[in-house]
């Protein structure tokens, strides 16, 4: 038996199904999850906290570095932090459009019909700000050292943002850049870095989403032809 030396161990709760019960039920979660689209037009309607919960608590089962677990979600709901979060955001992105963005990467945004104003921030009724925490602080104040924190914290926001889609929510990815200002904002301290803040909601009736592609499957799955 592999030795997990320090940790006592519990037997594995893991459910296999038959085959054809298995590619039924990956059609089904690529069907939901392939109809996932980014919003960028909220309704000011309320959402459950029980659903916002359960997502949060899907996102902190994801694998992550040696499990330290570096990742900080903090849920915003009240209409004052919302507007000072707006506030910061549309000031780094206007410096970004006018200032600090490239001809090529205003180019790349340039079909998304994105810009410095950033109404959704305080229309949705939840934002979701991730931190990657750089390293974590044990009893007695001593830094320990965090692993692997984008791949985890990434993960994290991955299994978020499919539970809150599966829960009948929309969600925004949004990087204003830098970030610096949600520590002041939140009051996190300066070893949490922004890592993303995840607008959530119910999209405006109305809701329109760019028509983009995505590559062609065989050039992002490569090793396809090895299928058995
Ligand atoms: C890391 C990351 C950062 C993003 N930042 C922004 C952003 O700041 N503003 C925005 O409108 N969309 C942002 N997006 C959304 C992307 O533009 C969007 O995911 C992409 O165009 C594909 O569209 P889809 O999500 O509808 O499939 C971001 C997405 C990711 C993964």
């Amino acid at each position: 038996m592999r030795d997990y030396g320090i940790f006592k161990t519990k037997k594995l709760n893991f459910k296999t199904y038959e085959e054809r019960e298995m590619i039924q039920r990956s059609r089904e979660l690529l069907h939901e999850l392939s109809s996932r689209r980014t919003v960028r037009d909220f309704e000011c309607r309320h959402v459950p906290d029980e659903v916002i919960e359960n997502a949060l608590k899907t996102a902190v089962s994801a694998p992550s570095g040696a499990n330290r677990q570096p990742w900080r979600f903090v849920v915003v709901r009240d209409p004052e932090t919302k507007q000072k979060i707006r506030e910061g955001a549309e000031a780094e992105e206007r410096e970004f459009y006018e200032h600090r963005a490239t001809a090529e990467w205003l180019a790349a945004l340039a079909p998304l019909g994105t810009d410095e104003n950033k109404p959704f921030l305080t229309e949705a009724p939840v934002l979701i700000v991730v931190f990657l925490e750089r390293f974590g602080m044990d009893d007695q104040g001593n830094k320990v050292k965090n692993y692997y924190m984008p791949e985890s914290v990434g993960l994290a926001c991955g299994f978020l943002i499919a539970a809150l889609h599966h829960a009948g929510l929309a969600t925004l990815t949004h990087t204003p850049s830098p970030m610096g200002f949600l520590n002041e904002i939140l009051d996190r301290p300066s070893r949490e870095k922004p890592f993303l803040l995840l607008v959530v909601g119910y999209p405006k009736s109305d809701a329109r989403v760019p028509d983009i592609t995505r590559l062609p499957f065989t050039t992002t799955i490569i090793d396809w032809m090895q299928k058995s």
